[in-house]
């Protein structure tokens, strides 16, 4: 059977990129492999969060993963520092991944800019802790969304380096995976760029029907095209863009007709757009604070997770370990 892993760093609420990018895929496979799923909290600290929140996050993130249709008693689901084992197969993995090829890295470059007073070693050494909470479990599919397929190839790199190194067959090369299609981003609705947790351009689960009626609304278009089938601008182009991922196919066709006969009110097509997102959403919210307050439930989700996830880590490591050359006396 295959092994199926996706995570998701414990930085704030998940919003529909997330969703659609890695959780739906993810939902929708746990039933046909072995599937992991975990909250990245290490991660998660190389941004320094405040440690009175980086709980409080966790806690959040779990449930919206839960309210979202991840089910424990078929997928495993784990805390990423409940596994610790990860933190030594990183360590054992940087000794072949190489600075050059790490300060390249598309993510780190970014994070360089974004917080250029604590550029540290953990940022550096991002994706080879990536690569371990994919290899730990020897995982062969990872649904995730577009902005991670880099760290997915180096994933593959450091996989294949050690198989090579080590003259062994040890790692499966893991691919990125949404169901045979390509992975997708889910724009902001700022016109411009990913919709992300920071960027202030997101539609979260936890957002009530008028919170998401109002962001849509306000979502950046312009005077409309001027003549037929004109090439859109970039704010358009992602309207549509995330119509075509959260709106049936009929409607999403009917809009672009519009657009390409010069037929469109962009008024209509953001309150369809809204009504559209509030069907997903509106389901998971619900389930949302339930499964948030119940502690006793969660505390049982994680300690399972964590017992069943060991299971396999402890193997790999010892594997690992020997392959290396670390044995017992
Ligand atoms: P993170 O927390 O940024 O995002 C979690 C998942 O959501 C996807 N995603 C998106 N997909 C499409 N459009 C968007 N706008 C969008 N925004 C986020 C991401 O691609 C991701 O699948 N490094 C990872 C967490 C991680 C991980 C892993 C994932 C750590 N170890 C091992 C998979 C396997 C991250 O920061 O995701």
């Amino acid at each position: 059977m295959e092994t199926v892993l996706s995570g998701i760093r414990s930085t704030g609420q998940l919003h529909l990129g997330n969703y659609f990018g890695a959780l739906k895929n993810f939902v929708k496979m746990q039933h046909d492999a072995c599937c992991y799923f975990f909250i990245a909290d290490y991660h998660s600290l190389t941004t320094h969060p405040d440690p009175k929140l980086l709980h409080d996050n966790v806690k959040n993130a779990l449930s919206e993963y839960l309210a979202a249709g991840l089910d424990p008693e078929v997928a495993t689901i784990y805390i990423q520092s409940d596994l610790p084992q990860t933190a030594e197969l990183s360590l054992l993995l940087s000794m072949h991944a190489y600075v050059g090829e790490l300060s390249k890295t598309v993510s780190f470059k970014d994070k360089i800019r974004q917080q250029p007073n604590n550029i540290n070693a953990g940022l550096l050494c991002y994706p080879v802790l990536m690569a371990a909470d994919i290899l730990i479990h020897r995982a062969t599919r990872v649904p995730v969304g577009k902005d991670q397929e880099q760290h997915l190839e180096m994933t593959r790199n450091f996989a294949q380096r050690f198989n090579q190194f080590y003259g062994v067959d040890y790692f499966p090369l893991p691919q990125s995976y949404n169901f045979g299609e390509a992975s997708i981003k889910v724009p902001g609705l700022d016109g411009s760029g990913k919709m992300g947790k920071s960027e202030g351009n997101g539609v979260f689960l936890v957002d009530t029907d008028e919170v998401i009626r109002k962001k849509v609304m306000k979502a950046k278009t312009d005077s409309g095209p001027t003549e037929p089938n004109q090439p859109m601008p970039e704010a358009i182009e992602n309207l549509f863009t995330i119509m075509q991922i959260v709106s049936p196919a009929d409607t999403y066709h009917y809009f672009l007709d519009k657009y390409n006969n010069c037929e469109i009110r962009y008024g209509d097509m953001k309150k369809q757009l809204a009504e559209d997102m509030i069907a997903v959403i509106a389901p998971i919210r619900e389930r949302i604070d339930d499964i948030r307050s119940n502690d006793k439930y969660l505390h049982e989700v994680v300690s399972e997770g964590a017992r069943k996830a060991a299971e396999n880590a402890n193997r790999t490591l010892k594997e690992v370990r020997e392959i290396m050359g670390i044995k017992p006396f």
